[in-house]
């Protein structure tokens, strides 16, 4: 068990990474989480581990509403954001009573975001069940719903009171979810870590201490960049964008139909290839990286995807401007290098090479 701090400009936010998910009701004991929670949590989750963290509150004293969503990413919409936060009302919550999301980044996003509007902000609790949403999602503050035209189009910066990380939930986390989680702490380890990319580019699996560690150095990552650039206005937030720019492109595309963490792991080797051609890092670096990413049977090869098409998505993306692509690019492992752009046609002449 240990516990880490994420220090913002209003707010000092414990993490406690390897604690049972029975330890939240103690960490929420008094008056300043107040005396109702929303324990907002999603159809696969809460079956799973919702009575627990229920029972946890309750013996604290707490009285506990519960909100169960369908899960998917479907669900991280307006409509269901407007249902929690009147769901709030209804139970008549006040500003000192406090939301706490159970499940992947779908809830704690949405719930991040109800939390940080309902009466201008109210106590957020997060317990991450997700590899991807205990390594990423669960840090930083950023809460999201999804527009119809687009994805995270609605949000706001709002850093959780608490975050409680069982990691023996993961356990139950399907293979395909827990790959998504995966591809992150590939990303954290070429941004920062060769002790996280040295174990990552063994493949699986990993065992439960090595899993410790990883989740453990990818939040340290996380901090780093959030603590130094909350609000992502001084660009030392933007390396964690690594495989995301190129990623963005072929998730939002659909061609081939990829979970964020597949289109991300490819990303990664595309974004690498750009790098080594473009003499930034050399061809074992984007071996390296390549291999790591096809040692976890996530998609590395560009071949069979519709590269041209997704690029042209990119056209509405934040990292464009003027038509230039902004790119964060490996120099070797542990380092990367920020705001390298390119034009879209460009960036394709390059990658036909490996299309
Ligand atoms: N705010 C941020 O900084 C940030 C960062 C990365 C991703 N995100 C967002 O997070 C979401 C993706 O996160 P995710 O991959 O956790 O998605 P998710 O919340 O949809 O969870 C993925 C699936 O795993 C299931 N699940 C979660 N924990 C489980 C467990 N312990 N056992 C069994 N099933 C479990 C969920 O029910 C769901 O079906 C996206 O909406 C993305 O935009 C946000
Ligand atoms: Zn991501």
């Amino acid at each position: 068990m240990s516990i880490m701090r994420i220090i913002t400009c209003d707010r000092v936010c414990p993490v406690y990474v390897g604690y049972p998910i029975e330890k939240t009701g103690e960490k929420l004991r008094g008056k300043r989480y107040g005396k109702k929670v929303l324990l907002l949590s999603d159809s696969n989750v809460y079956p799973l581990y919702g009575d627990r963290l229920a029972r946890s509150l309750s013996s604290e004293g707490k009285e506990v509403f519960n909100m169960t969503l369908p899960a998917g990413e479907k669900t991280k919409n307006f409509e269901n954001l407007i249902r929690i936060v009147e769901w709030c009302a209804e139970k008549k919550m006040g500003r000192d009573d406090t939301l706490i999301t159970l499940g992947g980044g779908m809830v704690s996003d949405i719930g991040g975001f109800a939390s940080s509007i309902y009466m201008r902000g109210i106590n957020f609790v997060c317990a991450p069940t997700s590899l991807l949403s205990q390594v990423d999602a669960s840090i930083g503050g950023k809460t999201a719903v999804n527009l119809p035209c687009g994805k995270n189009l609605a949000g706001s910066f709002y850093q959780p009171s608490l975050v409680m990380i069982d990691l023996k939930t993961i356990s139950t986390l399907p293979a395909r979810e827990f790959s998504q989680g995966v591809a992150e702490i590939i990303k954290y380890g070429v941004i920062r870590s060769s002790a996280i990319f040295r174990m990552m580019e063994k493949g699986g699996p990993l065992r439960n201490e090595e899993i410790k560690y990883l989740v453990g150095e990818s939040i340290r990552i996380k901090k780093y960049c959030v603590e130094r650039d909350e609000k992502e206005r001084k660009g030392l937030r933007e390396i964690l964008n690594f495989g995301h720019t190129l990623g963005h492109a072929v998730e939002i595309s659909g061609f081939p139909s990829f979970s964020h963490g597949e289109s991300v792991a490819a990303g990664m080797v595309g974004e690498t290839y750009l790098s080594f051609r473009l003499g930034i890092c050399d061809r074992i670096t984007y071996e390296r990286i390549k291999n790591a990413v096809a040692s976890w049977n996530l998609p590395y090869s560009l071949k069979n995807m519709n590269i041209e098409k997704a690029l042209t998505f990119l056209q509405y993306d934040k990292k464009v401007r003027q038509g230039k692509i902004r790119f964060v690019m490996p120099r070797k492992i542990s380092s990367v290098k920020r705001g390298v752009t390119l034009t879209v046609g460009d960036a394709w002449k390059i990658l036909r090479e490996i299309c």
